[in-house]
């Protein structure tokens, strides 16, 4: 017992030290299932879970961690890719807390993740079509309380302002928002949709920036019409038009309301990714990014594999790097290579006004 509070111990001095020495900055990563690193694993009456095989059959030890993909995802290899100390990217809060003797270690060493798969900008998003998800609402309830941990473990409240403000936040949302829209049969019209996420999502970051973050690295909508699930739903193969509409459209507000956020809010700094766009350009050109199919998703059922998800019942190709898309939804591993180093390292044309290296500095 007295050994494993000496080690508690040395672990949280380390923590201090690593926290007040010039060390990589924390990452607080939010959003959708693209980011999810094991949240939903702790949702019981969750049904968008990535907790079975295939999932993670790549990942280290075949294990199913929760990852939306056959190994790391996106969320992993960005942090991996901008972090000298970013082997492992931070481990879900909702595993955390069931650590309280760790937790302000493990806060103070790289972060944490609040993204759970399904969900959105609204609080709606998700609760239906998978009967619990944490809303972006809430995982930044849950932020707040991260701060107070790391507050109460520094003791000293400028010091955790200081540390929070040089902090990343990275945030990927706004899929699911639409994928309820098209399932409900919403009839909002699509400009009124995406204003009413807008206005929802400027609200979300002043409330994290009333937080004390002042680093946001966003990424926008992917072309979601491209996913196995909505080629299959077009019936001819070809892309989901309305989907993909508005996914452009959602990248074109979220850009003006990061500008005017930027305004409003001088000490904000941020970085855009065009989700879109960077996936686009692989789709229109496969095998420059070493993709041999690009339409059908590497592990699920029926047309395109995209009308059901990947479980052990499913079909599962053999060559996976192959692949842009694992399931129905979620790109593979590889494909979540091509992005993170888009997103760290890419031109302009991707990643605007800076790129989240430039971030991390800035
Ligand atoms: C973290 O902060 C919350 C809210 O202030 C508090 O209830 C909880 O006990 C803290 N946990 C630890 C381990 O300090
Ligand atoms: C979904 O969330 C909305 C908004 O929070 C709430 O009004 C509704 O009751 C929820 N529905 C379910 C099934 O939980
Ligand atoms: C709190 O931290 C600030 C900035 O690091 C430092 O200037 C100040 O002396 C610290 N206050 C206490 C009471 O230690
Ligand atoms: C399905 O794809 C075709 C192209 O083959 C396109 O013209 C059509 O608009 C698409 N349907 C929807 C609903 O997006
Ligand atoms: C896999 O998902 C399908 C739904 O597409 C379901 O019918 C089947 O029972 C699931 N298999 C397993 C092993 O969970
Ligand atoms: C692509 O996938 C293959 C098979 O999963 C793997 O061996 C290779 O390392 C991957 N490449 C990248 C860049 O992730
Ligand atoms: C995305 O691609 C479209 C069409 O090629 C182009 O008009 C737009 O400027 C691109 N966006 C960025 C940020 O480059």
């Amino acid at each position: 017992m007295g050994k494993w509070i000496l080690v508690a111990s040395l672990l949280a001095a380390v923590a201090l030290l690593s926290a007040e020495a010039n060390h990589s900055p924390l990452v607080f990563i939010f959003g959708d299932s693209t980011t999810d690193v094991g949240t939903n694993n702790y949702l019981k009456k969750s049904l968008a879970r990535a907790d079975m095989p295939y999932y993670g059959i790549d990942y280290p030890g075949s294990k199913a961690t929760g990852r939306f993909s056959n190994g790391y995802n996106t969320a992993d290899l960005t942090v991996r890719a901008l972090l000298k100390n970013g082997e492992k990217s931070p481990p879900p809060f909702l595993r955390l807390i069931r650590h309280p003797d760790t937790l302000k270690h493990n806060l103070l060493w790289c972060g944490a993740n609040f993204a759970s798969a399904g969900s959105g900008i609204l609080d709606a998003t998700g609760n239906v079509t998978w009967k619990k998800v944490v809303p972006l609402s809430e995982q930044i309830s849950q932020f707040a309380t991260a701060r107070s941990n790391i507050t109460a473990a520094l003791k000293n409240k400028s010091k955790a302002d200081a540390l929070i403000a040089k902090s990343l936040f990275v945030i990927s949302v706004g899929s699911n928002d639409f994928f309820d829209h098209q399932g409900a049969g919403d009839t909002t019209p699509p400009d009124t949709f995406v204003a009413t996420l807008s206005q929802a999502y400027t609200n979300h970051l002043e409330n994290l920036y009333n937080l004390g973050a002042r680093k946001f690295g966003i990424i926008s909508v992917p072309p979601i019409g491209c996913c196995p699930h909505e080629r299959f739903l077009n019936g001819s193969g070809d892309c989901f038009d309305s989907m993909n509409d508005f996914a452009k459209a959602f990248y074109v507000s979220t850009a003006s309301l990061l500008l005017d956020f930027s305004v409003k809010y001088p000490d904000v700094k941020y970085s855009l990714a065009d989700a879109y766009n960077m996936t686009m350009v692989v789709i229109a050109d496969p095998s420059t990014y070493g993709f041999k199919e690009v339409k059908k998703a590497c592990c699920g059922i029926g047309d395109f594999n995209g009308e059901g998800p990947c479980n052990k019942t499913a079909n599962l190709c053999q060559n996976r790097g192959d692949y842009l898309f694992y399931d129905w939804f979620h790109p593979t591993q590889n494909a979540s290579t091509i992005a993170a180093s888009i997103l760290c390292d890419g031109p302009p044309q991707f990643v605007s006004p800076i790129n989240f290296r430039q971030l991390a500095l800035a």
